[in-house]
């Protein structure tokens, strides 16, 4: 068998301790073993952005991301971004443009936007937003929508 490894974090801003498989994915740990299932899984191999979370503030694929690499660390999931009962701006950009369909990637969007305003700066043009977002694949070609939300809320983050 395997050794199972300890891992201590903070998942929204509380303290966990697990003890789980080294090879276990960041993805698979958030939705299985804490019940955080906002967080989807779609291609499970760092193609369509659909599992984004936030490392420190950083976005990351957590189906690329070990979860044995996470201790010490600050992770934020869908689940832990709004304040309270207020959403966050890009959420409620998101609802006020109608910035998807399905709504399978939507979680994956809203982190990945976040984290690019806040941590990486504002885009300056539509163009940029569709750059730098285009690791988030939205099946149903929700991307129009999802542009004017994120443009919206890049201006209330400021
Ligand atoms: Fe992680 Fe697709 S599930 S990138
Ligand atoms: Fe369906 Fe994006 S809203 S995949």
């Amino acid at each position: 068998g395997v050794t199972p490894v300890t891992v201590r974090a903070a998942v929204n801003g509380e303290p966990v301790t697990l003890r789980l498989d080294p090879r276990a994915t960041l993805l698979d740990t958030l939705r299985e073993r804490l019940d955080l299932k906002g967080t989807k899984k779609g291609c499970d191999r760092g193609q369509c952005g659909a599992c984004t979370v936030h490392i420190d503030g950083r976005r990351v694929l957590s189906c690329l991301t070990l979860a044995a690499t996470v201790s010490g660390h600050q992770i934020t999931t869908i689940e832990g971004l709004a304040d309270g009962d207020r959403l966050h701006p890009m959420q409620e950009a998101f609802a006020h443009h109608d910035g998807l369909q399905c709504g399978f990637c939507t979680p994956g969007q809203i982190m990945s936007a976040v984290a690019m305003v806040d941590g990486e700066g504002p885009a300056r043009s539509d163009e940029e937003i569709r750059e730098r977002m285009s690791g988030n694949i939205c099946r149903c070609g929700a991307y129009p929508r999802i542009v004017d939300a994120i443009r919206d809320a890049q201006q209330v983050m400021r």
